[in-house]
């Protein structure tokens, strides 16, 4: 054992780093590729260094987000699951990264090992049960501390009340140990913006945790409470011990977990702090467990300007760049253009950009020039170098200045200015080359002359080379692979093992060593690369949101709302009200709309849209068969004018009661608040939502409905909901931003 250190890129035994594990409510994108690819360059240079190393990656399969998704989709949540998880599995294969193990969180290992970890935190007593009630978000999979109906302060979404007999954890016992613990390892978390964040938010104060839930089934059982699943976000975090054998009796899986744990970094996105280095230290500390060494946030991936988000919508994918410029020009943008830990913006201009300048007209050409000529001028074997003269002294230099500086910065995972360094090298060799010119014999030249030139000064730039591909190999693994077979050393993936990063030094190019074929490392990008890879993003979206219900994509635009109708509800008085649902489109009514922003949903519901006749199908979208067979005469029937819309009064209004109605399964009574008056509405939801949950909820209504008597009782105004396929479940429209009450709709 050595001894624990706050620095964990200086390690040098044994290195476990993990990645978070990816929620399996959509395909994976250019975000998610990030933080993998990060871990992967660190794991590859770890391992040529010498240091048993264990990458580990997965997916994170329960809770009430998955859940949901996968009934959308029409699926059971573990084919659901079983898809999604196999798409990101494939896609890093595909990217050829090289994590060591892929924990789901629906396998029996891990399974077993949050049980028994669930259980030690009751049997040490950190565990409770009591009742709660509490606003939770979703999609964070969170308990979040604002009124009801207010929106959730990290994502902006609505939130629910929930109100259940829980099990507690004693979070609030935990306050003082975590600030100590903070202080005491200041290398815990990074950056320093995430580190501030966390430590004010303890020093906020801290709350028991509800760490059950009882209203949903999908997740992994409470041990001796079987209608208890475990709150998502401790069933996920245990992966980080589940995966290396914690909670197993097998002796190897002990073994192995005391060999990694505790784990030198948990690379995640700054959003899931909170997560790991409040809860996830609170939760070790009590079971008795070691802490992490550190946590390590990246940045956002920007595109468009806002984080690329799968319920955004705006995502690129991994494989779109992969197919065109390769995976290596993937990697090293995202680490050569975003300070690690800064938000960063992605754009295929400048990817291409740094592509077609520092790989292909850059690495690129000077291999391809050092490795033509070598073939040239000496029929592709390294001749001896002879006495240096001044500019191989300093070409040395400047390679020796790297091989030190390189590894400080990729080590402080500062992967930007690493690269920034290994370049300086390129460029230095790029000159050398071009100031010795060995293509070029001077007439007052002799031949021995020029050949002692040429064979000094291809030796020394193919020597800089090798060491410049032996640094970025970890970054550029496949382009590096390609390059140590053309100056003929083999298989890098062999040298690696050998920890050929620890032994770097000038000098390791043997006079006699024969050059592989020269082979084309990064074709310079056309103009139409980006037009290639913009349209194979269009394509896919265009096909994701063609696959309907069977199929799990991307939502690619804001949804249909339909109102909800209580009359259409079974339960309703028949005959007194025979509306056909109204699809409003407000991006598309000629009125701006900028207070009403609407919430994303699944491409099942754009195609629910379509099916009802709107115009307004982004280019590209292929029609449903259902729009298909709508004749084009009834489609005319669907266009309104703006004079129409406008009869309809759409106001803002926040739920105040919420009730069932005796004897209508269906129905709901509510009462609700548009800020100058208050009224009752009945609505048919009663199936989908729980009352207790819509207190306080801002939703929208038509105002100016007829009034309308079911059951005894009146309904003033209707409610908007998304209405899903295949049965019409409703879905309230909302807001992302705080809206007044009554404020109108147009
Ligand atoms: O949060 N920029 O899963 P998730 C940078 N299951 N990184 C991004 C990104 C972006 N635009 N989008 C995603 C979860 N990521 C939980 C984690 S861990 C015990 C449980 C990366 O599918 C980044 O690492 O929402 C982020 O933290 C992670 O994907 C979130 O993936
Ligand atoms: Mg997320």
């Amino acid at each position: 054992m050595t001894k624990p250190d706050s620095s964990p890129g200086l390690r040098t035994d044994h290195y476990y780093l993990t990645t978070p594990i990816y929620y399996v409510n959509a395909r994976p994108h250019l975000g998610h590729a990030y933080s993998t690819i990060v871990c992967d360059a660190i794991a590859r240079r770890k391992r040529a260094l010498g240091i048993e190393t264990w990458f580990l990656t997965g997916t994170d399969e329960h809770g009430q987000k998955i859940e949901r998704s996968a009934k959308l989709a029409g699926k059971t949540p573990l084919e659901f699951a079983d898809k999604i998880s196999g798409e990101f599995r494939a896609l890093w294969d595909r990217l050829g990264l090289s994590y060591d193990d892929f924990i789901r969180t629906t396998e029996p290992r891990h399974v077993r090992g949050a049980q028994h970890l669930f259980a030690t935190l009751r049997d040490k007593g950190y565990i409770y049960k009591s009742t709660y009630t509490g606003q939770y978000c979703v999609s964070d999979e969170a308990w979040v501390d604002v009124p009801p109906g207010a929106p959730c302060p990290d994502c902006g979404r609505i939130t629910e009340t929930v109100s259940e007999e829980n099990y507690f954890f004693k979070l609030s016992a935990f306050e003082r140990k975590l600030l100590d613990f903070y202080e005491a390892n200041p290398g815990f978390m990074q950056p320093e913006s995430t580190r501030k964040e966390v430590i004010s938010f303890v020093r906020g104060g801290l709350k028991d945790l509800s760490v059950s839930r009882t209203s949903f089934s999908w997740g992994i059982p409470v041990p001796g409470d079987e209608k208890h699943v475990i709150y998502v976000w401790l069933d996920a975090l245990a992966n980080y011990i589940t995966a290396i054998g914690y909670g197993s009796d097998d002796v190897q899986d002990q073994k192995k977990f005391e060999k990694f744990w505790p784990a030198d970094i948990h690379l995640i996105g700054k959003e899931i702090s909170r997560f790991h280095c409040v809860y996830w230290p609170a939760f070790l500390m009590a079971a008795g467990i070691p802490t992490p060494k550190s946590v390590r946030a990246n940045g956002w991936l920007l595109f468009d300007d806002t984080k690329m988000s799968k319920s955004l919508g705006n995502i690129v994918r991994a494989e779109t760049i992969d197919e065109v410029l390769g995976a290596d020009a993937l990697r090293y943008f995202l680490l050569r253009e975003i300070p690690f830990g800064q938000d960063g913006s992605f754009t295929f201009d400048a990817l291409v950009r740094r592509y077609n300048g520092d790989l292909a007209n850059g690495y690129g050409n000077l291999v391809s020039r050092v490795v033509n000529m070598m073939h040239k001028f000496f029929f592709g074997v390294v001749p001896d170098s002879g006495a240096p003269t001044e500019t191989e002294t300093a070409l040395r230099a400047a390679a020796e200045r790297t091989i030190t500086e390189f590894p400080v910065a990729f080590d402080e995972f500062n992967f930007s200015e690493a690269l920034k360094i290994l370049w300086t090298l390129v460029a230095e060799t790029d000159g050398y080359l071009t100031a010795n010119a060995p293509w070029k014999k001077p007439a007052d030249r002799s031949d021995a002359d020029h050949e002692t030139l040429q064979a000094r000064v291809l030796a020394n730039a193919a020597e800089s080379i090798r060491i410049i591909t032996a640094l970025v190999y970890p970054i550029l693994p496949a382009s590096a692979a390609k390059v140590w077979q053309q100056l003929g050393l083999g298989e890098i993936q062999d040298a690696a093992k050998k920890t050929f990063l620890t032994e770097i030094k000038w000098g390791g190019l043997k006079p006699g060593t024969k050059f592989g074929e020269p082979a084309p490392l990064f074709p310079r990008a056309e103009k139409d690369a980006i037009e290639r890879m913009e349209n194979l993003e269009k394509q896919n979206n265009a096909s994701a949101v063609d696959a309907a219900a069977g199929k799990q994509a991307e939502p690619m635009h804001a949804p249909a709302a339909t109102s909800v109708d209580p009359t259409s509800a079974p339960d309703a008085t028949p005959g007194e009200h025979t509306a056909t649902p109204t699809t409003v489109a407000p991006h598309h009514t000629g009125t701006p709309v900028e207070t009403a922003t609407v919430h994303p949903v699944p491409p099942e519901i754009a195609s629910a849209r379509l099916a009802t006749g709107a115009t307004d199908a982004p280019a590209g979208t292929p029609l449903t068969p259902e729009t298909h067979a709508t004749p084009a005469a009834e489609e005319e029937k669907q266009f309104i004018t703006i004079d129409d819309f406008t009869k309809v009064e759409l106001r803002v209004a926040q739920i105040l009661v919420a009730e069932r109605i005796p004897k209508a399964d269906k129905l709901l009574r509510l009462e609700v608040d548009l800020g100058y008056e208050k009224r009752q509405i009945l609505a048919g939801i009663a199936q989908y939502y729980e009352p207790e949950k819509l207190i306080g909820r801002k939703i929208v209504i038509v105002a100016n409905l007829a009034p309308r008597k079911m059951r005894g009782l009146e309904s003033n105004g209707m409610l908007l909901a998304a209405s899903l396929p295949p049965d019409g479940s409703p879905v309230l429209a909302s807001f992302l931003e705080d809206v007044p009450l009554g404020a109108r709709l147009k």
